[in-house]
């Protein structure tokens, strides 16, 4: 159950560069991207008018689409230009939908194309700044994508599931607080006078911090519609402010998740972070990012196992608790933009 107006993140840059079409399902919708005329970014269903080839198997030649099977040149807007020996006219037009590449990535709306509108796509203040820095990857992970809204909006998990990097006991015993904020949630969590686990302690060193000493740790998790989290964290040297801290004090930076669901039960997971601290070490980018990989496996492995046991037993009744309300407002906010989309049946 996912919204289908919406913009999602369906691929970065790079996976549609070189001339490569990329075939990729986003909201059950099988969809081509690739680099149409004058570089835009086209997406198009993943079917040949002709005999139903997917075109993600075909190869862009000038800006067009060629299908890999008898040759068809598909154009972004759905419209066979041509194909070799064919009069093309009366051919049927397949859909297209609303892509767009901003701030990085490459969005699409699934859903219905009048709707679309660019000024609604996520803004990213830090995407095209300089004195910020990101890096991050994609996961394909075999789960409902709203367990992992749940697991990002309860950070609770740390202590079991990533113990060797940023779990530490002290998530466990702080209270954790979640306000609805129109249609965003947040839930902050704040860890006074602690040490910082080994994952924290690496970035205090990367920012020119020293490892050893008591810290201040913050984790303020926003969840946006659709299915974006992004979570600010960060330590600061205990005593200075916290979250507040100057600059000098703290290495801080934002988790960035972009969650797009490909089928009922299986994501795409685009994770990140953005960080304004040392911003041109690229060997601290790398190393982070690597951090980060570890850490979202962790996570991976954990939802698809869940997810098997949820498959095995559609019926079973889970619990909610108050570590759980973040995820839950977040589920009510989706259901909510899905509702909305359902045809209203009118009773005569
Ligand atoms: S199936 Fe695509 S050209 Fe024949
Ligand atoms: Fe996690």
């Amino acid at each position: 159950m996912f919204p289908k107006n919406a913009w999602y993140v369906a691929c970065t840059p790079d996976e549609i560069d070189g001339g490569k079409p990329l075939g990729r399902t986003v909201c059950n919708e099988k969809i081509v991207f690739y680099r149409g005329e004058g570089g835009r970014v086209a997406a198009v269903e993943d079917f040949c008018p002709h005999r139903g080839a997917p075109l993600s198997l075909g190869r862009v030649c000038n800006g067009q689409l060629v299908c890999g099977y008898h040759g068809l040149a598909m154009g972004c807007e759905g419209k066979t230009i041509s194909m070799p020996g064919q009069r093309v006219q009366g051919f049927p037009t397949i859909r297209a939908y609303p892509a767009v590449e901003r701030h990085g990535f490459v969005w699409v709306w699934p859903g219905d194309a009048e709707q679309a509108d660019p000024a609604a796509i996520h803004h990213l203040e830090w995407a095209d700044r300089p004195d910020w820095a990101y890096g991050g990857g994609l996961y394909h992970v075999q789960a409902d994508y709203r367990l992992m809204v749940d697991n990002l909006m309860d950070l609770t998990h740390e202590t079991y599931v990533h113990a060797g990097s940023i779990g530490q006991k002290e998530i466990d015993e702080a209270p954790v607080i979640t306000k609805a904020d129109g249609e965003h949630v947040v839930t902050s969590r704040f860890m006074d006078n602690v040490l910082a686990p080994p994952f924290w302690r690496a970035n205090l060193r990367g920012a020119g911090l020293p490892d050893d000493q008591p810290v201040d740790r913050w984790q303020v998790c926003r969840f946006v519609p659709p299915s974006h989290v992004m979570i600010e964290v960060g330590v600061a040297l205990a005593g200075h402010g916290g979250l507040q801290a100057d600059a000098k004090y703290k290495a801080s930076s934002i988790v960035v998740d972009f969650i797009t669901p490909e089928t009922e039960t299986s994501m795409w997971y685009f994770w990140g972070m953005a960080r304004n601290f040392n911003v041109a070490d690229a060997a601290l980018t790398a190393e982070i990012r690597d951090g980060q990989a570890r850490v979202f496996a962790e996570d991976t492995q954990m939802l698809e196992a869940q997810q098997r046991n949820l498959s095995a037993h559609p019926k079973r009744r889970l619990l909610m608790l108050n570590i759980d309300a973040g995820g839950v407002q977040a589920r009510r906010i989706i259901d909510r933009l899905a509702a909305r989309e359902r045809p209203t049946h009118v009773v005569a």
